[in-house]
């Protein structure tokens, strides 16, 4: 009985971090997958000095702050809980309380990279094809945006906000084109950009290969049906014809010629 009084007691309390007199210096970690961290606890004015304070945490070590003891510091080296989140609690004359550390770890993805859906080589003229960006294993996704360029211009922009996932992710983004002979031997890349401070310069950017595209277009292939096509089609019979008909010509101007000079070697 008397623990469940305490329980009910102390939960409200503790969940009530806004008016915890404890405040955390920084107040949440951005931090690269493995930085080390350091992070100051301490009371928020001093009227309101607590009893006890400390930091709720398996990872890393905590130390009281000499000469007085009323601040406590958290220290970890080489940090890589993609989910952990310590606290520091406080017990002050009147109550328990405690706030918790919001920490953010990022990572840049280990490759970036486009392919075209179902398809390999060439792409023909007139056709539609899906390019697919992948980007692996990269945290988190709700600070990435993933662009497409091409001739050096931004074309598409994607972004994963609604993912709260902090561990690493796969995500793909898709673009469609169709290709025309004067795209052909266009570049095309794929960009990441991180921004896990939502500050800017601080975003981690990392880019795929370039594709280059290759449009396969007509002329070249009907110049090629031309010379195969069979003595029976349209084509080929036009084109006998003139092949057939001006050697004809040119015998029968010949025959005529020796004739004419016949007849006047007689007269
Ligand atoms: C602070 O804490 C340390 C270790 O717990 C202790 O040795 C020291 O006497 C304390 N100092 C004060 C002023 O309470
Ligand atoms: C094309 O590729 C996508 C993704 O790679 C796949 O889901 C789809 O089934 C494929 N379609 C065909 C017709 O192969
Ligand atoms: C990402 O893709 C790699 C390679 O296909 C795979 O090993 C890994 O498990 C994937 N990660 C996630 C979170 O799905
Ligand atoms: C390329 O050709 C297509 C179709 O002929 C046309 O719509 C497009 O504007 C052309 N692009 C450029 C850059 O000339
Ligand atoms: C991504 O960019 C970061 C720096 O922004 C770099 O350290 C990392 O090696 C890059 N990763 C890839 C796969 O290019």
């Amino acid at each position: 009985m008397l623990t469940v009084l305490i329980w009910c007691f102390l939960v409200p309390m503790t969940a009530q971090s806004a008016s915890c007199p404890l405040e955390l210096i920084p107040k949440r970690v951005v931090e690269r997958h493995g930085a080390s961290l350091s992070v100051l606890c301490r009371p928020t004015t001093t009227s309101a000095e607590p009893d006890v304070i400390g930091w709720e945490s398996p990872i890393g070590k905590w130390n009281l702050n000499m000469p007085d003891n009323k601040s406590v510091t958290w220290n970890v080296e080489n940090f890589e809980d993609w989910t952990f989140e310590p606290f520091c609690f406080g017990t002050f004359s009147d109550n328990q309380c405690s706030v918790t550390l919001p920490i953010t770890l990022y990572k840049t993805p280990d490759t970036v990279s486009i392919s075209v859906q179902n398809h390999s080589g060439p792409l023909q003229e007139g056709r539609s094809y899906t390019l697919q960006c992948d980007v692996f294993n990269v945290a988190p996704v709700a600070a990435l945006t993933v662009s497409w360029l091409w001739k050096g211009e931004m074309i598409q922009t994607q972004t994963y906000d609604d993912d709260l996932t902090k561990t690493p992710e796969n995500v793909s983004s898709t673009w469609e084109i169709t290709a025309f002979r004067n795209d052909s031997n266009d570049m095309i890349t794929c960009l990441t950009i991180l921004d896990p401070k939502q500050d800017g310069p601080s975003e981690q950017v990392n880019k795929s290969a370039a594709y280059q595209v290759i449009v396969h277009f007509g002329t070249a292939t009907r110049q090629i049906t031309l010379t195969i096509t069979p003595l029976g089609h349209t084509t080929g019979v036009n084109y006998c014809l003139i092949l057939v008909v001006i050697p004809v010509i040119i015998i029968i101007m010949c025959i005529y010629c020796t004739k004419k000079r016949g007849r006047l070697d007689i007269v």
